[in-house]
């Protein structure tokens, strides 16, 4: 199974096994790791924002459009930013490293 690696607030690290198929917000949710996530994956909220490792941001599948707008509206946005919620774990994603946004 792939792992995806989390790190927190103040550099904690968190390494979780994941079954492919499951989204970033899913595989944070069942493992306590603080996302939001308000809308449930449905591109309305972008409470799901998390930021991507600048190495693996383009091994990622493209923001669509609709995904693209609602990044817009988060605060801290980065270059390398996306939403947990549209993002599925596959076997490609295997070592991929993912920050908790910064709270402002
Ligand atoms: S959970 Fe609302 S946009 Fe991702």
């Amino acid at each position: 199974m792939p792992k995806i690696i989390f790190y927190k607030e103040k550099g904690t690290r968190t390494e979780i096994e994941v079954q492919p198929g499951q989204t970033l917000l899913e595989v944070a949710r069942e493992h306590d790791i603080d996302i939001e996530g308000t809308c449930e994956g449905n591109l309305a909220c972008a409470t799901c924002h998390l930021i991507i490792d600048k190495d693996w941001f383009s091994k990622l599948p493209k923001a669509t459009e609709d995904e693209t707008d609602m990044l817009d509206l988060v605060n801290g946005l980065t270059v390398n930013s996306r939403l947990g919620c549209q993002i599925k774990v596959t076997d490609d994603l295997d070592g991929l490293i993912v920050f908790l946004p910064v709270a402002s």
